[in-house]
This record gives C-alpha cells, sequence and structure tokens, in this order.
C-alpha cells in the first residue's frame, strides 16, 4: 500500500509556456505564486520568461526563476530543469503549457507543420515530464497537469484544426497512461481541456466581435478567462487533490454538450 508523503513548505512548481503576458501559463504562475510556491517559468522566450520571474517573484515575494528552452528538445529541458534545480526548492509540480495553434485546414497541412505542432504539443509534453519525474519518484511526491483542450473532446470548431486536435487528442492517452505508471510512486498527472479562454494565441488578442462570437453556443454565454483555467490548474496541483489522477478536467462554460 502507497503512504502519503506531505507536501513540503518548500517546493517548487515547473510552468513551460509561461512566460507571454497574456497566457494561461503566466495567470497559473501568479496563482501558484500567490498559494507559497516558488515559481520556474520554462518558455523558449528566455527574456519573456526572466521578466515574467522576476514580476512574480517581486510582486508575490516567493523565489522565482525563468529559463529559455524548447520543451521539444530534450537537452534544452534537461539543461533547464538542471538550472531549476540548482536553484529553487525540491520540483512538486510540473505544468506543461507549453503550446502552439495550428489553424491550417487539413488538406493544406505539410509534414513540417503537422510535425512542429507535435513536437511541441505532445513531445515537449513528454520530455519535460520525463525529466522532472526522476526527482518526484525519489520523493514519492509529484503533481502534473498537462493541458489539452476542448478541440481534442469535439474535434477542432474553436480555431485551431485537425494537427492541433489530434495533439491535444495525444495529451489525454497521455496523461492516463503515465498515471497508472506512477501512482505507486505518490505522484498524480491529470489533464484539463479548456474551451476558448481569453488570450493571443487564436491569432492575436481576441477582439469584442470574436469574442461575442465565438460566446454563442457556450452555455455561459463568454469565452473563459485565464485566471479561471489557473485556478483549476492551481487546485489539481495542489495538496488537496492527492486522490485526483488520470482525469481531464473540462473547463468550457458547457460548450462541451452544447
Ligand atoms: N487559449 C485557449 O483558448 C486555449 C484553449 C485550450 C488549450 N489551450 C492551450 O493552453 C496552452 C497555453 O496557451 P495560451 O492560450 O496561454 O497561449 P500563449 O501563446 O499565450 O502561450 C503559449 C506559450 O508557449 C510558449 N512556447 C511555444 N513554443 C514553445 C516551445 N517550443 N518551448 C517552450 N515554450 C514554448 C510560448 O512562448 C508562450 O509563452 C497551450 O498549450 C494551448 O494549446 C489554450
Amino acid at each position: 500500500m502507497t503512504s502519503i508523503t506531505p507536501f513540503p513548505t518548500e517546493r517548487t512548481v515547473v510552468l513551460t509556456g509561461a512566460a507571454s503576458a497574456r497566457g494561461i501559463g503566466r495567470a497559473a504562475a501568479d496563482r501558484l505564486a500567490s498559494e507559497g510556491w516558488s515559481i520556474a517559468i520554462l518558455d523558449i522566450n528566455a527574456e519573456d520568461a526572466s521578466a515574467a520571474a522576476a514580476e512574480i517573484g517581486s510582486n508575490r515575494a516567493v523565489k522565482a526563476i525563468g529559463v529559455g528552452a524548447d520543451v521539444s528538445d530534450a537537452a534544452s529541458v534537461d539543461r533547464a530543469i538542471t538550472e531549476i534545480e540548482g536553484a529553487l526548492p525540491p520540483i512538486v509540480a510540473l505544468a506543461n503549457l507549453a503550446g502552439i495553434s495550428s489553424p491550417t485546414p487539413f488538406m493544406e497541412t505539410t509534414v513540417e507543420e503537422w510535425d512542429k505542432v507535435f513536437a511541441i504539443n505532445m513531445r515537449g509534453s513528454f520530455i519535460v515530464s520525463q525529466r522532472v519525474l526522476k526527482g518526484m519518484i525519489e520523493r514519492k511526491l509529484g503533481r502534473i497537469v498537462s493541458i489539452s483542450s476542448i478541440s481534442a473532446q469535439r474535434g477542432g470548431g474553436t480555431y485551431s484544426k485537425v494537427a492541433y486536435s489530434a495533439s491535444k487528442a495525444g495529451i489525454i492517452g497521455f496523461t492516463r497512461a503515465l498515471a497508472r505508471e506512477v501512482g505507486e510512486f505518490g505522484v498524480t498527472v491529470n489533464a484539463i481541456a479548456p474551451g476558448p479562454i481569453d488570450t493571443d494565441i487564436m491569432g492575436g488578442t481576441l477582439s469584442e466581435d470574436r469574442k461575442a462570437q465565438m460566446s454563442e453556443g457556450i452555455m455561459m454565454g463568454r469565452v473563459g478567462s485565464r485566471e479561471e483555467v489557473a485556478a483549476l490548474i492551481a487546485f489539481l496541483l495542489g495538496p488537496d487533490a492527492g486522490y485526483i489522477t488520470a482525469a481531464t478536467y473540462d473547463i468550457n462554460g458547457g460548450l462541451q454538450v452544447s
């Protein structure tokens, strides 16, 4: 039988894709910092990652670093996580949030674009999870949340098309199978599947007109906010979520069944 490893007071969360100013990752980093976590932002954009970490660290009075790395590149991720492990308390949680959209219709999608979408959205989650899991398994404590999308469940219908939907569907199988392997080490693995959220990933900042258009068919009558998604991520990574694993949480204002 597995025993429960208590959460250490000093603990780090690694968030990939948390550098962009209006993104879900940045909001999640801020939320987790407000709950006392040390913050490690790992993003392809090194400059924005450092700036975001500096701002969150000083606003929330927590330790925070930003490191430049490409999640699709194992050597780059290894360097980044080694730096984080040397600078901050033990990594207890990981949020796999780095991702790119892909609005190209299927018949126009090239193999290069397909591979790039999968390399970042799917392979990146594998590479970063495997790297941080070494320490989590040793310490018998860990929380991993990866970001899927309603696009995986409904087959597009928002902005991105087949390559994106397929890569985000992969996250759900990845989550369930990984949860099965690491549960005995006290590590939970979950996915979240947001509907349209007010960030810049769908071809730039959403205009009021686009938001109104996207709201049609959403039970709550609006797109979601990044803070709402951040709150769900923080809960699933937190100490109270130790018996939730292999789950995919919808956060879509009801769009999935409308
Ligand atoms: N906004 C939505 O409606 C929505 C809905 C469902 C799922 N998602 C997912 O949420 C995640 C965050 O998206 P967002 O809306 O905050 O968009 P965003 O564009 O603000 O954030 C994406 C982040 O990923 C980083 N990134 C891109 N390629 C990278 C790489 N190779 N290595 C490391 N970092 C990389 C970017 O620099 C950026 O900071 C994405 O995975 C996205 O697919 C978004």
